[in-house]
């Protein structure tokens, strides 16, 4: 019989190390030619874990939100669309009003977009001027039109041909102003700079396409509306697709595979979930280009009590590193700490997935509540029946059959705050971890990783004991 590892089950050899100083290492990961992260880390494609706001807060940080598929395709979608509005080099389509749209209207515009300056163009595009927060702030009037409260083209500043943000940063401090819309002789709107962006741009590592755009990927299913949602989702500019289910190694999840690598392959696809050589290499044979590894490691899985199954997540990776070979694999599950990531890497993944640790973050959906004193979010299993049910409603498929309950349905999690102090804790353990390891690249960490198993005592005896604690 095999004999598989576990997170507690080992521990890494201290290695010597030529390490100065670990703000040195470097800790970039290629998912893909055009997908580098700077840090390592995904955040999981549940419910409560990741939209729009997570995904933001996760490619400025250095990593990659992936939007869950637990809703309709159009909503979905809305979620992309936000990422890519969030930071541009230069803003191709702004959104733009009608000079007859209503105060109350352009409110409801800033709830939806979060933006708080609207360009104001006739019917052909036409610039006729610009709506920013001191145009408004102090109105009262919700039915006034926007032709009545905008600064007029006439007293905007305007550029004429493109520019580069460079170009841009001279003329914001030249005429102290915060945005710069582009347009043609016949003053026909072309784009937009703002100052955010610039003030954005000057974050290096953040995730970003060529144009500036943070990067973001979406999940997609293997059953009735899989294809309509890819398609939905290239259309709205996902950078990366991920066909996440809970067993990868069906023969439909190949099949998909393949139909979505055919019939979109430009675009860069994850596929999951394995947990064994056989299912990485025969993912990979599909056409698969990442490779997703997990099965019931995740805090709220229960797929191991109720199905019998899974392998553990040490051991799963190692196994899933052969069959993968030359691509990337994402060690999908389980890290209760930054020690967990290192060594979910040293086994062999470019990168690891993330639902437990993120979650409870203010850029996690779902509200704050109150506990018995205890504020604390929501967090709950995909493969639950409270999840499989609510999916249904709000998409079209459909089904009599309700499988096993393989996910915890109502758990939650003590509120923390915002995630980017998550990420940056996460990041400087991640960052001893590989100095310990004497590795200054995730290449070294892989070629110098040794592992030894522990006992229980041993594990006993890697966290704090016998202290008390004061708080
Ligand atoms: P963590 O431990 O980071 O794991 O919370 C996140 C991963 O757990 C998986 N996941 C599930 N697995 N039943 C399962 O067997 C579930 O209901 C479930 N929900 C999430 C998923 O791979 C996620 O990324």
């Amino acid at each position: 019989m095999l004999e598989g590892y576990s997170f507690n089950d080992v521990l890494l050899i201290p290695k010597r190390s030529k390490i100065d100083s670990r703000k040195d290492i470097d800790l970039s990961s290629k998912l893909t030619d055009e997908i580098i992260l700077k840090l390592p880390i995904i955040s999981s494609p549940m419910d409560t874990v990741t939209e729009a706001e997570m995904a933001i807060a996760m490619a400025r940080n250095g990593g990659l939100g992936i939007i869950h598929r637990f809703c309709s395709i159009e909503y979905q979608a809305k979620q992309i669309e936000k990422v890519k509005r969030a930071e541009n080099y230069f803003v191709e389509n702004p959104i733009t009003i009608s000079p007859y749209t209503t105060l109350k209207e352009i409110k409801e515009k800033i709830e939806e977009y979060h933006f708080h300056t609207f360009l104001v163009v006739d019917e052909a595009n036409k610039l006729l001027g610009l709506i920013s927060k001191r145009d408004y702030i102090l109105e009262e009037d919700d039915n006034i039109l926007a032709k009545d409260i905008m600064t007029p083209f006439e007293q905007l500043i305007v550029s004429y041909k493109e520019i580069t943000l460079e170009e841009a940063k001279e003329i914001f401090n030249k005429y102290k102003i915060e945005k710069i819309p582009i347009v043609d002789k016949d003053r026909t709107l072309k784009g937009l700079i703002t100052f955010k962006d610039f003030e954005y741009s000057l974050n290096k590592k953040a995730t970003r396409d060529t144009k500036g755009r943070l990067l973001v990927g979406a999940a997609i299913g293997i059953r009735e509306d899989y294809l309509e949602r890819a398609e939905e989702l290239v259309k709205a500019g996902v950078d990366i697709l991920c066909i996440d289910v809970a067993h990868g190694h069906l023969e439909k999840a190949l099949k998909a595979i393949k139909e979505v690598k055919k019939k979109f392959s430009n675009v860069p696809l994850i596929a999951g979930n394995i947990a064994t050589e056989e299912g990485a290499r025969d993912l990979k044979e599909a056409g698969a280009d990442v490779i997703k590894v997990g099965i019931g490691p995740g805090s709220a899985c229960k797929t191991r009590i109720v199905a019998g199954v899974g392998v553990p997540q040490i051991t799963a990776i190692q196994l899933a590193k052969k069959g993968a070979g030359d691509i990337p694999i994402i060690a999908d599950g389980g890290c209760r700490n930054s020690g967990d990531i290192v060594k979910a890497l040293a086994a062999g993944a470019s990168c690891v997935m993330l639902g437990f640790l993120l979650a409870g973050t203010d850029e996690a959906p779902g509200e704050i509540f109150n506990l018995k004193d205890r504020l604390v979010k929501y967090f709950r299993g995909m493969a639950s029946t409270t999840a499989y049910k609510d999916k249904l409603a709000k998409t079209k498929e459909t089904t009599e059959y309700v499988p096993a309950d393989e996910g915890v349905n109502y758990g939650f999690v003590d509120y923390k705050g915002s995630v980017v102090k998550i990420l940056n804790d996460l990041e400087k353990g991640i960052r001893s971890g590989f100095s310990y390891c004497g590795a200054s690249n995730l290449k070294e960490l892989w070629h110098n990783a040794e592992f030894i198993k522990i006992t229980e005592a041993g594990l006993r005896e890697s966290y704090p004991h016998d202290i008390k604690y004061l708080d």
